[in-house]
């Protein structure tokens, strides 16, 4: 029997395992999401303080993939426009930046890069990224592909 999974490898990374020099963000190191399903990166991130006061609810929360900063996917202001659709959760001064992405094909496989934009003096690339595994739907299987949305809204409740 096949069953539509999603498999989530949570891998925590962050202030427990680099010691006293805290990461800004936490994320997955990976993340697996089948073929024409959905996947969910649970991800939280920090403003050095100097800057927090600049965090607003409408700063832009970005994603770029394989290149640091510099290929846009997704963009939480313009949500439509990318060639990933999905959400991110929450509002920027949240700092919950856990992302749906629908309907993930093999060439979204790859690395992932979280940017925060609030205004000219709050711009940040977070260094480490989330790679996105896509798994091939398995020797034409079927898949069923419809549903993704509601499955990831389930995993997020699990
Ligand atoms: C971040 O948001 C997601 C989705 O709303 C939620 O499931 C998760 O618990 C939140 N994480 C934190 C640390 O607040
Ligand atoms: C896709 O993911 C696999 C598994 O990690 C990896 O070996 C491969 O290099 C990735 N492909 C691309 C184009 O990133």
């Amino acid at each position: 029997m096949y069953m539509m999974e999603i498999s989530v490898t949570f891998l925590l990374t962050g202030c427990l395992i680099q010691g006293v020099f805290c990461d800004l963000i936490n994320l997955p190191k990976r993340v697996e999401a089948l073929e024409g399903s959905c996947v969910i990166i649970p991800c939280t991130f920090n403003i050095d303080q100097q800057y927090e006061q600049y965090l607003t609810d409408s700063a832009k929360r970005i994603w770029s993939k394989d290149l640091w900063s510099k290929n846009i996917v997704f963009d939480s202001s313009s949500p439509n426009t990318g060639p990933l659709r999905g959400e991110i959760f929450g509002t920027p001064t949240e700092k919950n930046c856990t992302t749906r992405f629908d309907n993930v094909e093999q060439k979204d496989n790859g690395s992932y890069y979280f940017r925060i934009e609030s205004n000219d003096k709050l711009k940040y690339n977070y260094p480490k990224s989330v790679e996105i595994v896509i798994i091939g739907s398995g020797g034409g299987e079927g898949g069923d592909g419809g549903d993704g949305g509601k499955l990831c809204e389930s995993a997020l409740l699990d």
